[in-house]
């Protein structure tokens, strides 16, 4: 096959500041994943992007180029609305373990197609691998019919789904080139409109511990995010949250399944239950359901009853008791004061490092490393409180984890001033 334009050409166009043809960005995602353009080439683009920007109109045609790679889903055939929700990632974020059985309670169907974690922010599949018997691997009839009896999914994608964005992030993971926000944008929602949900509520980290360090940056990617869906026929918003300290007590694997499972029972730290009914709400009016109060389902034990349901249907038995880690080490306070700051990336970094993520593709987590906080913003301690626990397998881990939470809390004379979970909406 002759190819209708050369690499080279289409990096300069974009290297020297220009907007690229629609013809020529078709072209290229296409020949990136068919092999014709090659990994150097695309790499070169990639930080071409991430130097010059792009258009809106030039990522609403790399985002479409990027799901015509591979299959679109189809939930027409079920009997009530879809919505999901993605999140940029942050530390301690297991909203969607307690959010996906919440909406589904509400009679809106949850298609939650996850990832694996790679770096300091978990993966959702890591952290339910850690209930003994559950399965990430879904066929796409088992999960439409897992959609239409329980009402919610969390599964592996499968490969077919934006097969040019699976390489594309490998090749950005090792160039550079991740935080370019059309790159971002576009690979976010290539997937997201795919998977062929109705709906999408976005939430969008901002801070220490997420991609997007500052408000304007987290803005500009909802913003794009949101005209990218919306453009594509999904009902898309966006909320912009707090991540520059971890949410709730918990970063790790079996840690936050039993967190979220407090939460399900009507317990659990107050911002991830903040959180979790502030995206379920979004979640059920965008999918034409706000006559209805997640509160309610959390409340009377409809959100547990879908969850034990869920984790069933997918092989997990949510009364087995969660792994328990062979060493722990605690983390006193050095001094007496109100503590002022619990850095996200600081206790992600050591959550990862303990073994609850993995640093190369494919590497096993540990089920139950991870830290456990025992003191946040705002909460007096004494000189000698514990502050954190840390917890892992093979304790040989524990001087690096230590090593990133050097200077992640301080303690003060003042009570610091906390973020709102829920900073703005976009949409
Ligand atoms: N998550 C994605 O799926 N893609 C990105 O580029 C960044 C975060």
């Amino acid at each position: 096959m002759t190819e209708p334009f050369d690499a080279p050409a289409v990096i300069a166009t974009k290297r020297d500041g220009g907007r690229l043809p629609d013809d020529q960005i078709d072209w290229v995602v296409d020949a990136f994943t068919r092999g014709v353009v090659a990994p150097e080439q695309m790499s070169a683009l990639a930080m071409a992007i991430l130097l010059n920007g792009m258009e809106r109109s030039e990522i609403s045609r790399w985002t479409a180029a990027m799901i015509a790679s591979g299959e679109r889903m189809d939930f027409s055939s079920l009997s009530r609305p879809t919505a999901d929700k993605h999140s940029t990632g942050g530390v301690g974020d297991k909203i969607t373990l307690p959010l996906a059985p919440l909406v589904a309670a509400c009679g809106v169907a949850v298609p939650q197609l996850s990832g694996r974690g790679l770096g300091h922010t978990g993966g959702t599949l890591d952290k339910l691998e850690a209930i003994p018997g559950w399965r990430a691997d879904l066929s796409n009839p088992d999960m439409l019919r897992q959609l239409e009896d329980v009402g919610a999914v969390i599964c592996a994608a499968g490969s077919g789904l934006a097969p040019a964005d699976k390489k594309l992030y490998a090749l950005r993971d090792v160039t550079g080139t991740v935080e370019a926000i059309p790159l971002i944008a576009s690979s976010i929602m290539s997937k997201k409109i795919a998977e062929g949900t109705g709906a999408l509520v976005l939430d969008v980290k901002v801070g220490s511990g997420a991609f997007m360090k500052t408000e304007a940056d987290a803005r500009e990617l909802a913003e794009t995010m949101v005209a990218l869906g919306t453009d594509a026929g999904v009902r898309t918003v966006a909320l912009l949250t707090d991540m520059d300290t971890p949410l709730g007590l918990t970063a790790g694997n079996a840690v936050e399944v039993a967190e979220s499972v407090e939460v399900l029972a009507g317990g659990g730290p107050g911002d991830v239950v903040e959180l979790t009914l502030a995206l379920a709400r979004e979640m059920l009016a965008a999918a034409g359901k706000d006559d209805v109060d997640p509160a309610d389902a959390l409340a009377d034990g409809r959100a547990m009853d879908a969850w034990r349901r869920m984790v069933a249907a997918q092989g997990g038995d949510p009364d087995a008791p969660l792994a328990t880690p062979r060493e722990t080490h605690v983390v006193t306070a050095p001094e007496s004061g109100t503590v002022g700051r619990v850095d996200a990336m600081g206790v992600g970094v050591a959550a990862w490092r303990l073994g609850a993520g993995r640093s190369r593709p494919g590497e096993d987590v540990q089920a139950a490393a991870g830290v456990v906080l025992h003191a946040k913003p705002g909460d007096e301690v004494r000189a000698g409180d514990p502050l954190l626990t840390l917890q892992t397998d093979t304790p040989e881990r524990f001087a690096r984890a230590l090593e990133a939470l050097d200077g992640a809390i301080e303690i003060g004379a003042a009570p610091a001033q906390a973020r709102d979970v829920v900073i703005d909406r976009i949409g």
